[in-house]
């Protein structure tokens, strides 16, 4: 397994809406492995295929707490959809493609997911609070969404005011060879 590369916004990649995944060949199961390890390195609770730069319609989400003690729970979504939703949340949202920026965003509260897990075999799940916002999050990665999208328009503005700077003060920081840098 490999730790891959998480491309930033606002990468082309990350705006472009994802193909479907033909066939859960041992090529995708090896992507979705290097994108759990790269979600559990960064640390990160989701992360989607065209933030490794690779614009196929899967995403890896894990919202448990390891530093609690809890046990690891990976879920694998491969072409996923949500057939039902109901409720609302609102959650303060970070994401790994906008590292350092935080807002909140509103979203369904209670979803039921179809996708095809690891092995290809479709799966149809309930999910509700964070793993719910986890799981919008990560699926609008594939229509190339990011959070700042969902807020309104002088929000967004800001918001992405804000991540400019953010961008500008990492990519300098980098090249002073300084790659370590949390987020979420
Ligand atoms: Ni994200």
């Amino acid at each position: 397994m490999a730790v891959l590369d998480i491309v930033l916004y606002p990468e082309a990649v990350l705006k472009a809406v994802a193909k479907p995944v033909k066939k859960v060949s041992a090529e995708i199961q090896r992507l979705v492995d290097n994108m759990l390890e790269t979600m559990y390195a960064a640390p990160g609770i989701g992360l989607a295929a065209p933030q490794v730069g690779v614009s196929k319609r899967l995403c890896v989400v894990d919202v448990s707490n390891p530093q609690e003690g809890e046990p690891l729970n990976p879920y694998v979504l491969i072409n996923p959809e949500i057939i039902d939703r109901a409720g609302k949340i609102l959650w303060e949202e970070g994401c790994l493609s906008l590292p350092g920026l935080y807002r909140e965003v509103q979203r369904s509260s209670r979803i039921t997911v179809r996708a095809l897990d690891r092995q290809g075999v479709e799966r149809v799940f309930e999910a509700e609070d964070l793993l719910a916002v986890c799981i919008q999050h990560e699926m609008d990665h594939l229509d190339g969404i990011v959070f700042p999208d969902r807020l309104s328009l002088l929000k967004k503005k800001l918001a992405l005011k804000e991540w400019k700077r953010l961008r500008e003060k990492k990519l300098e920081d980098d090249d002073e060879g300084d790659e370590a840098q949390p987020a979420e």
